[in-house]
């Protein structure tokens, strides 16, 4: 079968650098045509500079990274240091990224990309806020009928929210962004922290990633010991959920997954319900089911994946 060839739209961030790296370590299922920085967990400037560091860090510098939005389409930024740290990928220093970005806005290159690669043969996987993938939308909407399919994390149902009692992350930082696309037609799969939360990061499976004794092993261990102390002492779990890699591991082995085609609508004006994902998971509704929503995941057989494909970088 021929390989997904994605654009990855990303907010670097420890568990989206684990997607990057599992992506680039997967040319078989996955040929990353180009990541699209935008702002999210961190401001613009470190997301960028990040996937950057992560390309190097594959030893992949041959891809592409744009630098994104640095703003939300009509809200001003809320990004996540408290859980990524100051950089975003606390934990290990990494040299600072000798690769230079690629010349243009992350929006044009998505545009450009799916106006000039045959309709239907170009997914966009999203593990960030949807600021450029609607800026996008807004800007060429004749791009829309052209892409594959949405892969996505975020939003959440039965788990509810992680930066609002009602909202995940990616989704409340951007929510008229995310309407946008989740009412643009577009096929979608949606990881939401309903299946991410069943991801988690035990310690051998922490170990596992050290005991690859190599630069890549060392550097995920590293982050997921930074980044799980957030997630154990907020909800008592035994580690922290690997959220974004989930969309990647989708692709190569979709079965690992379960789910079920619903609708899911984004609260875009609630005081309190902000940002949340609507999801019609009992099919109460009447709405038009416009998203494959995620709900379980075989973990172990996640982590098996994860751990055999970073081994070969
Ligand atoms: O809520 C989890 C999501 O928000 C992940 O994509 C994480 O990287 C942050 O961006
Ligand atoms: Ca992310």
């Amino acid at each position: 079968m021929r390989p997904a060839r994605i654009i990855i739209d990303t907010d670097p961030g420890q568990d989206d650098a684990v997607a990057i790296l599992l992506a680039l370590a997967s040319p078989e299922e996955v040929e990353v045509l180009g990541i699209t920085a935008v702002a999210g967990n961190v401001p613009l400037a470190l997301t960028a500079r990040n996937a950057r560091m992560v390309c190097e860090l594959a030893g992949k510098t041959d891809v592409p990274v744009l630098a994104g939005c640095d703003a939300p389409l009509s809200r001003p930024l809320v990004t996540a240091e408290h859980v990524h740290g100051k950089t975003g990928l606390d934990g290990i220093e990494l040299p600072a990224p000798q690769m230079p970005l690629a010349e243009g806005h992350a929006v044009d290159f998505i545009v450009e990309t799916l106006r000039r690669e045959p309709a239907g043969s170009i997914t966009l996987v999203t593990i960030g806020p949807l600021t450029n993938i609607a800026t996008a939308f807004r800007q060429a909407p004749d791009i829309i009928p052209r892409v594959a399919r949405i892969v996505m994390m975020g939003g959440a149902y039965f788990e509810v929210g992680n930066i609002t009692p009602a909202a995940e992350f990616n989704i409340y930082v951007d929510p008229e962004a995310a309407a946008e696309v989740f009412a643009a037609g577009v096929p979608l799969v949606v990881m939401p922290l309903d299946v991410t939360h069943k991801a988690l990061t035990t310690r051998p499976r922490v170990e596992a990633f050290r005991a690859l004794g190599t630069r890549v092993g060392t550097a995920v261990a590293a982050w997921t010991d930074f980044f799980e102390r957030f997630d154990k002492e907020k909800y008592g779990s035994e580690g922290a959920p690997l959220h974004d890699p989930c969309t990647i591991a989708w692709l190569i082995r979709p079965e690992l997954f379960t789910g079920r085609e619903i609708n899911v609508e984004i609260e875009t004006e609630g005081s309190f319900t902000l940002g949340m994902t609507v999801a019609d998971w009992w099919r109460v509704s009447g709405r038009a089911p416009n998203a494959l929503f995620i709900g379980d995941v075989d973990a172990e057989g996640f982590f098996a994946l994860l751990t055999e494909r970073l081994a070969r970088l």
